[in-house]
C-alpha cells in the first residue's frame, strides 16, 4: 500500500515530530488537533512546542506544500492516533481522549484504511478503539469480527522516544508494533518502514500495549531504588551519590540517579495503568510509584526543617521542569514540592526556570519567577530540584553561605 495521505490525530510531542517525520519523506501530512492555536501555529510553519530540530523541519514541510493542520479530520489512507492519555481518579487510565479521536475520524473512514493507536495505553485499549469506530460505523467490519478480511485495518505502536532527541530517536529507534491481525501488523510496519530506520517487530496489540507499560514501569522501579537508597543514605550519613558511583563500579551493577520525585506524562502514570490491570499482582510496580512519590514529601519536610532555623527565610527553587533541559512541566514533582511548600508558607520562594516565560497555573500568585542571578542572591536555602545546564555552572562560590539541599546531586 502506498499511503498517499496520512492523517496523524493530535499534534504535541509526539503527533507532531511523527507528522514531521512522513512529511520529510514527501508523504502528504494531515495533522488534526482540537486545539485552534496549535493549527494556526503549523499552518504558519511554526511549532508550539520545544523541541530540537523540529522547527526546521515543520517550517520546510508546511512551505513545501507536504504538511497541513486542520480541526476536522479528513479523508486519508492511514490514520495514527497521538492524544493523550492521562490518569484520573483512583489512578485509572483516562482513555476519553482515545475514545474522543476515534469518534472524530469514524465518518471519514473508507475501506482498506489502517488506523494506529500510538498514544501509551492500558492492555485492551487498542481492542476498545476498534470498538468505538465499529460502532460509528456499522457500514465497515473491523478485526475483531472480521479478523484479516476486515475493512479497516487496526494497530498499536507504542511511541518510545526521549523528549529533546525525538527527531533522531523517531528514525533510530526500534519499533514494536502490534496489530490486531497479522495482516494489521503487515500494514502498521509498511507505513512506519516510510520514515524509521529502526527495527519494526511485529507481534499482537496487547502484547504492545504491556510493553511500552513495561518499559516505562522498569524505570520507575529502579528510580524508587534510587530514592530509597538516597533516604536510607541520609539517616546513615553517607553520600549517596559517592555511594552509587563506587557501587556502579561492580561490572553487573547499574544504580540510576535519585531526585525529588519522578515526574512527567510517562513514568510517573504508565505503572499506574499495570496497577489497575491487575491489582493484586503488580505489587513491587505499586511499591515503587509510592516510594517515589513519597520521595517528594521527604525533599519537602527536609527544606521545612532548614527555614526553621530562620526567621523570615527566603528559598530559591532552581527549576520546575519533570527533567534536565526541557520546558515539560506535566506531573512533575518539582511543581508539588514547590506548591506545597508556597502553600504552607514556609519561606518566601522565588522559583529559576530558564526553560519557561510564565509560571504554571498552579504556582501564579504564590511564588516569583525570577532570574538565577537575583534568586541565588536572595536566598537562604537553595533547593536544587532539577540539573539544568544553567545550574550546573553556578559558581560554587556563590553558595558558599546558603544551605542547600540538592536532589540532584549536582553540587555534590
Ligand atoms: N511526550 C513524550 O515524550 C511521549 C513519549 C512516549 C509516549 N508518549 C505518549 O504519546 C501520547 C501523546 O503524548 P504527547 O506528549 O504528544 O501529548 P501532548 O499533550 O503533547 O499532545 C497531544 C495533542 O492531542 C491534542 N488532542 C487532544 N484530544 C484530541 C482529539 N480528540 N483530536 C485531536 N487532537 C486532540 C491536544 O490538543 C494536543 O495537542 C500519550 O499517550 C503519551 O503518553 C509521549
Amino acid at each position: 500500500m502506498s499511503f498517499d495521505v496520512i492523517s496523524i490525530i493530535g499534534l504535541g510531542y509526539i503527533g507532531l515530530p511523527t507528522a514531521a517525520a512522513f512529511a520529510a519523506r514527501r508523504k502528504k501530512v494531515v495533522g488534526v488537533d482540537v486545539s485552534q492555536s496549535a493549527v494556526d501555529t503549523i499552518n504558519k510553519g511554526e511549532i508550539h512546542i520545544v523541541e530540537p530540530e523540529l522547527d526546521m523541519l515543520v517550517h520546510a514541510a508546511v512551505t513545501q506544500g507536504h504538511l497541513r493542520a486542520t480541526l476536522i479530520p479528513e479523508p486519508a489512507d492511514a490514520f495514527l492516533i497521538a492524544v493523550p492519555t492521562p490518569f484520573c481518579d483512583g489512578n485509572k487510565p483516562d482513555l476519553s481522549y482515545i475514545e474522543a479521536a476515534s469518534r472524530s475520524i469514524a465518518p471519514v473512514l473508507k475501506k482498506g484504511d489502517i488506523v494506529v493507536l500510538e498514544s501509551t495505553s492500558p492492555v485492551g485499549a487498542t481492542e476498545k478503539m476498534s470498538a468505538w469506530l465499529a460502532n460509528c460505523r456499522p457500514d465497515l467490519t473491523f478485526p475483531q469480527h472480521a479478523g484479516e478480511q476486515s475493512d479497516i485495518r487496526i494497530a498499536h505502536c507504542p511511541e518510545r522516544v526521549l523528549p529533546g532527541h525525538v527527531i533522531r530517536e523517531l528514525v533510530q529507534n526500534d519499533r514494536v508494533i502490534g496489530g490486531m491481525t497479522r495482516r494489521c501488523g503487515e500494514l502498521a510496519r509498511d507505513l512506519y518502514q516510510i520514515f524509521v530506520q529502526g527495527d519494526c517487530i511485529l507481534t499482537d496489540a496487547r502484547t504492545a500495549e504491556m510493553c511500552k507499560l513495561s518499559e516505562n514501569a522498569f524505570r520507575d522501579v529502579n528510580i524508587a531504588y534510587a530514592n530509597e537508597l538516597s533516604m536510607i543514605c541520609d539517616r546513615l550519613d553517607i553520600n549517596v551519590w559517592e555511594l552509587i558511583r563506587l557501587a556502579n563500579r561492580h561490572p553487573r551493577v547499574s544504580i540510576l540517579q535519585p531526585g525529588p520525585g519522578v515526574g512527567g506524562h510517562c513514568i510517573a502514570v504508565d505503572p499506574w495503568f499495570i496497577v489497575d490491570s491487575a491489582p493484586d499482582e503488580a505489587k513491587l510496580i505499586r511499591t515503587a510509584r509510592g516510594v517515589n512519590d513519597g520521595k517528594s514529601h521527604y525533599v519537602i519536610e527536609q527544606t521545612k526543617r532548614l527555614a526553621a532555623r530562620f526567621k523570615a527565610p527566603v528559598i530559591a527553587c532552581l527549576g520546575l521542569a519533570f527533567k534536565a533541559n526541557i520546558d515539560d512541566l506535566r506531573e512533575s514533582p518539582a511543581i508539588d514540592i514547590v506548591n506545597q511548600l508556597a502553600d504552607e508558607r514556609v519561606a518566601d520562594i522565588v522559583v529559576v526556570e530558564p526553560n519557561v516565560a510564565v509560571l504554571p497555573e498552579a504556582l501564579r500568585g504564590k511564588v516569583e519567577l525570577t532570574s538565577l542571578t537575583s534568586a541565588i542572591e536572595a536566598a537562604d536555602i537553595v533547593l536544587l530540584l532539577v540539573d539544568h545546564r544553567e545550574f550546573k555552572d553556578i559558581n560554587r562560590r556563590r553558595l558558599q553561605s546558603k544551605l542547600l539541599v540538592d536532589t540532584r546531586g549536582i553540587f555534590s
